[in-house]
């Protein structure tokens, strides 16, 4: 508020840098606001060319801030879901710790494919500085080429063999918990999934617990216990809370995202839970018609997590043992049937949260169930089961997916600063 409208400096145009003192005093209208600012002193410390600014003063769609990624943070929209990002990172960590967990650091370059999806990224390096060329040649040449020798030879790789990206921190997450029984690695993860969805990114955070002589319920009560931490972590904060009934205000005009919030009554009594083979039944039995056929052996669509979180349980639900077939082949088969011991977490808007299972800790049965031609690769994965075998198991969480949960922001493009995804990669 300036008592004299004179004192406003003429160059103070939205979107301008600027100081200001003054008196901070309850509004008049409290029904509007609660403080006002009674301004003594302003001074613009970088002006800002209003007539060309890309964010105006009105309300912009979220798609077209997607293209000015580095400017939409100072919308409150997109601050707001930041700063509910930032506390999450922050309830993680501290759930970990409370917890008795070591955070380990996982690699980000690595030889393994965790997933066996064939999703991943490689990497190469520019010719002149593997190992072979650096003997070689005299000269590096200006540019980073990356020969047609450098992905076919083996020599010529940067490692001495050909390296990606790592889709997930599990499998060295493992070699940690069979030394410090219960870690988490919380980072970056990458995959090169052609999937243009509201739920897929091409870089995101995967938050992973691996835990020693543990099982499949041990994996789902940690995965389950942490959310609820950081649930109530989030609604005991009153900034955040604030934060949050913004998102929540304007997420029915950002997308279809329903039972926005609701998660604050669900999330602290116990997931519901119900084996795939249970929920495929009730998937058949449901009058609903699905656009990818129901039956025993398929993979669960979007539709059909949406329906059993949301329609038949309101809320998260735990499936478990899913058909072998379909699933990674670290995942502990369960005796006598095709299934393995394995959950995914599914709550309403998201779908599949967590992803988890108990691994498989017998050698034999692991060596059979390892893919063909990954043997090599897996050898040290394999030692694991070699020199002192124990159960254990774990899961990885969609951190991007967590904070669409919270927020009801419907697509997952908004709840990180700059957005990978296949066809983009701004900035
Ligand atoms: O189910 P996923 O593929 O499981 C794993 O990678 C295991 N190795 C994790 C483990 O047991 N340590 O991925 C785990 C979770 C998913 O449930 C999902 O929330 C998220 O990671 N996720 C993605 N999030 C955003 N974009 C993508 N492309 C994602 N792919 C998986
Ligand atoms: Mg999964």
């Amino acid at each position: 508020v300036w008592g004299d409208p004179e004192r406003c400096p003429k160059d103070l145009a939205n979107g301008a840098a600027v100081r200001v003192t003054g008196t901070v005093r309850a509004s008049p209208r409290q029904d509007q606001q609660a403080i006002e600012l009674h301004v003594d002193t302003t001074e613009v410390i970088g002006s800002c060319p209003g007539e060309v600014y890309p964010l105006a003063t009105k309300r912009h769609s979220l798609e077209y801030l997607r293209e000015k990624t580095h400017l939409r943070p100072r919308t409150a929209t997109i601050a707001a879901a930041m700063r509910i990002r930032s506390s999450l990172t922050h309830h993680v960590h501290t759930y970990f710790a409370a917890t008795a967990f070591f955070q380990v650091h996982t690699p980000i370059l690595t030889t393994n494919d965790c997933e066996g999806a064939g999703e991943t990224f490689g990497v190469t390096a520019p010719a002149y500085t593997t190992p072979r060329s650096r003997a070689a040649s005299v000269e590096p040449p200006a540019q980073c080429r990356t020969t047609t020798a450098a992905k076919t030879d083996d020599a010529a790789h940067f490692f001495g063999r050909p390296a990606h990206l790592t889709v997930s921190g599990q499998l060295h997450a493992e070699a940690m918990a069979t030394a410090l029984s219960r870690v988490y690695t919380f980072g970056p993860t990458f995959r090169a999934e052609n999937s243009n969805t509201p739920r897929h990114l091409a870089e995101f955070y995967m938050l992973e617990a691996e835990v020693a002589f543990g099982g499949l319920d041990t994996a789902v009560g940690i995965a389950e216990a942490c959310i609820q931490h950081c649930a109530e972590a989030l609604l005991a904060d009153e900034s955040a809370v604030r934060d949050l009934e913004l998102l929540w205000a304007h997420a029915e005009a950002n997308g279809p995202t329903a039972d926005v919030g609701a998660w604050t009554k669900a999330v602290d009594a116990p997931f519901a839970r119900m084996t795939y083979t249970d929920a495929i039944g009730a998937l058949a039995d449901s009058a609903v018609e699905f656009r990818y056929p129901v039956s025993w052996g398929i993979d669960l669509k979007h539709e059909h997590e949406q329906w059993l979180a949301r329609a038949l349980h309101g809320g998260p639900v735990v499936i478990t043992d899913y058909p072998a077939a379909i699933k990674p082949f670290y995942m502990r088969r369960n005796d006598g049937d095709a299934t393995v011991a394995c959950f995914d977490l599914l709550v309403p808007g998201v779908g599949e949260l967590v992803g988890g299972s108990a691994r498989e800790e017998r050698l034999d049965v692991l060596e059979a169930a390892i893919p063909a031609g990954a043997h090599d690769a897996l050898d040290w994965y394999v030692d694991l089961r070699r020199y002192g075998t124990v159960p254990h198991a774990g899961f990885g969480m969609g951190f991007e997916r967590l904070i669409q949960y919270f927020t009801g922001i419907s697509n997952i493009r908004d709840v990180i600063p700059f957005p990978r995804h296949v066809g983009t990669c701004r900035l």
